[in-house]
C-alpha cells in the first residue's frame, strides 16, 4: 500500500537493527542485560558507587564499534531519507554510531552516543573515541577525571523529547524497527501519533498479545527494512 501524498515519517530503531552488524541486543538470549546487571552499569547511582566498572562497560562497547559496520537496514533508511520528499525523523535508542556512519542526517540518538563524553564539571559534550580513564581531561575546561559517557541512564531523561513528540504528533507514518518496546518513553511513541497515522513494526518476533501497531512485519531487519523502503519509494 503506497501513499497519495508524502506524509511525515518518524522511525524509531532499537538494538535489533544493529544485531546483524554484530552488536548484541539487550534482552535477547546472550544479550547485554544477561551478562551485566543493568543496576550495576546503567544508572547514575551505579556510576557514583563504582565509576570504574561503569566506565569499563562503556569503554568496551566503544572499542567494539571499530569492528562493526552499518548493515543493509541502516543503508536502506538512508536511501529512504534521500528520496522521500516529505519530512523524516530517525529517532534511535541505540548508542552505536551505525546510523550516522551509514549516512543518516535527520538522526536523533535519544539515549546518547558512545562516541561522546560529557564533563561533570562544565557540562560540555565532546566527541570521544578512546577509553574514558581517570586521567582523561575535558577538552573544553581541562578538568581531570570528570568525564562520563554521554549516555542516558535509567532514571535520566532521554534527549530532545520535545522535538520527538512534535514530530510524532504531526506524522502520517510511524515505523518501529528492532525494539522490544519495553523501555519508556520510546515504548509509548506509537500511542502519540495521530489517530489516522499508519503504524508499522518490524521485528524478528512478536508477542502473541495484541499489538498497538496496524502492521507487524516479522523477519530480520536486513530483509524487512530494505523491502519496506522499496515499497514506500515505489
Ligand atoms: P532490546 O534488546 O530490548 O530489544 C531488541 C529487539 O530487537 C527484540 O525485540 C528482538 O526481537 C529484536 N531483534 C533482534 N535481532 C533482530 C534482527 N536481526 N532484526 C530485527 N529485529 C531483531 O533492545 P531495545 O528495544 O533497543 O537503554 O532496548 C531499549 C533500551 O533498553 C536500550 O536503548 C537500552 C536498554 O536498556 C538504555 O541503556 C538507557
Amino acid at each position: 500500500m503506497g501513499f497519495d501524498s508524502k506524509p511525515s515519517i518518524v522511525i524509531l530503531t532499537g538494538a535489533g537493527i544493529s544485531a546483524e552488524s554484530g552488536l548484541p541486543t539487550f534482552r535477547d538470549n546472550g544479550g547485554l542485560w544477561e551478562q551485566h546487571r543493568m543496576e550495576d552499569v546503567a544508572t547514575p547511582e551505579a556510576f557514583q558507587r563504582n565509576p570504574a566498572l561503569v566506565q569499563r562497560f562503556y569503554n568496551e562497547r566503544r572499542r567494539k564499534l571499530k569492528d562493526v559496520s552499518p548493515n543493509a537496514a541502516h543503508h536502506a533508511l538512508v536511501q529512504l531519507e534521500n528520496h522521500w520528499s516529505g519530512p523524516l525523523l530517525l529517532v534511535t535508542q541505540n548508542v552505536d554510531d551505525l546510523h550516522a556512519r551509514a549516512g543518516s542526517r535527520s538522526l536523533l540518538p535519544m539515549h546518547g552516543e558512545l562516541l561522546k563524553a560529557r564533563c561533570l564539571e562544565c557540562g560540555a559534550v565532546s566527541v570521544w573515541v578512546k577509553d574514558i580513564l581517570p586521567e582523561s581531561r575535558c577538552p573544553r575546561c581541562g578538568q581531570l577525571g570528570q568525564l562520563r559517557p554521554h549516555i542516558v541512564w535509567f532514571g535520566e531523561m532521554p534527549l530532545e523529547m520535545d522535538r520527538i513528540f512534535t514530530a510524532l504528533e504531526g506524522c502520517g507514518l510511524f515505523i518501529a524497527i528492532g525494539t522490544s518496546g519495553t523501555v519508556y518513553p520510546a515504548a509509548g511513541f506509537v500511542n502519540a501519533v495521530p489517530a489516522g497515522a499508519r503504524t508499522i513494526e518490524i521485528n524478528l518476533e512478536f508477542a502473541i498479545a495484541g499489538s498497538r501497531f496496524d502492521e507487524q512485519r516479522q523477519g530480520t531487519a536486513t530483509e524487512r527494512v530494505p523491502e519496506l523502503v522499496a515499497e514506500l519509494l515505489k
